[in-house]
């Protein structure tokens, strides 16, 4: 899909990767880009960007929130599940409440934002970009909770990928390592700015390229996943 003259919407818009992702798509000369944000302030603020960009105050977790957003939706090609939560940390110390926010916004906010999506997207043959990680592919315990709910959002995105293909819709997903964004700002590891992990991952978009690997900690950590799945699990094991 090229994103020339397409219409796209990105939850989690107002920093980070999300944010990375408007100004990428205004470059690449996206018609509308609905800018979703959690906050009605923060959305507001993202009118400023651009006069293609449409703010949409949305709230992955909130069905109600979801559906008014989505009705002002036109028409839509690309709908890009970035909107991430990162609170569940070890499995055994932290709170269930915990976890299960890292769940509400990673696996079920981008489930129920994909099926509100669902009928403008069948009426485009349209495409779904999620943004998962590589712990979803081996979990990395120390953020065990995350883990476990990217790893959800992974076996959706594959279920997705075969019920959304029959009727035409695309199903893309990235994989990035460690970016350099509010989510692991107290994390000391090399880190790759946002701005490349959105021009990467929507290169692969309008490459055809269903699963990418968008920073150099993702493709070496990629490669070893596809030679033996248990190299990975070893080496988060130790991080
Ligand atoms: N940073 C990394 O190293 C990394 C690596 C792999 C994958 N990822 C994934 O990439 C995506 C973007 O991450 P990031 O690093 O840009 O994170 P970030 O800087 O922490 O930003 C997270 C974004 O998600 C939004 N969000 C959180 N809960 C929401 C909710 N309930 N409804 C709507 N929006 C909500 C936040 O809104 P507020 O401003 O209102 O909080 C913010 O806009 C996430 O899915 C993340 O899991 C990140």
């Amino acid at each position: 899909m090229k994103i020339r003259g397409k219409s796209v919407l990105v939850s989690g818009a107002n920093r980070g990767i999300g944010r990375a992702f408007v100004d990428a798509l205004l470059e690449r000369g996206a018609s509308t880009v609905f800018a979703g944000a959690r906050s009605a302030s923060n959305a507001d603020a993202l009118r400023a960007i651009d006069a293609r960009v449409v703010p949409l105050h949305i709230d992955v977790t909130d069905r109600a929130s979801i559906a008014r957003a989505v009705e002002r939706v036109e028409g839509l090609d690309l709908l890009i599940n970035n909107a991430g939560s990162l609170v569940g940390y070890s499995l055994l110390e932290s709170t269930r409440e915990a976890v299960e926010s890292d769940f509400a916004v990673n696996f079920w906010g981008a489930l129920d934002l994909t099926k509100a999506c669902l009928p403008k997207l069948e009426e485009s043959r349209g495409a779904v970009l999620n943004m998962l990680t590589l712990v979803s592919m081996a979990s990395m315990a120390a953020i065990g909770g995350y883990s476990a709910s990217k790893a959800a959002a992974w076996s959706m995105t594959q279920a997705l990928r075969k019920e959304l293909g029959d009727r035409g819709i695309t199903m893309f997903a990235a994989y990035p390592g460690a970016v350099d964004t509010d989510m692991i700002r107290s994390f000391e590891m090399d880190k790759t700015p946002p701005e490349v992990v959105a021009k990467n991952a929507l290169d692969a978009v309008e490459a055809g390229t269903l699963d990418c690997f968008p920073d150099p900690m993702a493709q070496q950590a990629g490669a070893a996943w596809l030679k033996n799945p248990r190299d990975l699990e070893a080496m988060f094991a130790n991080m």
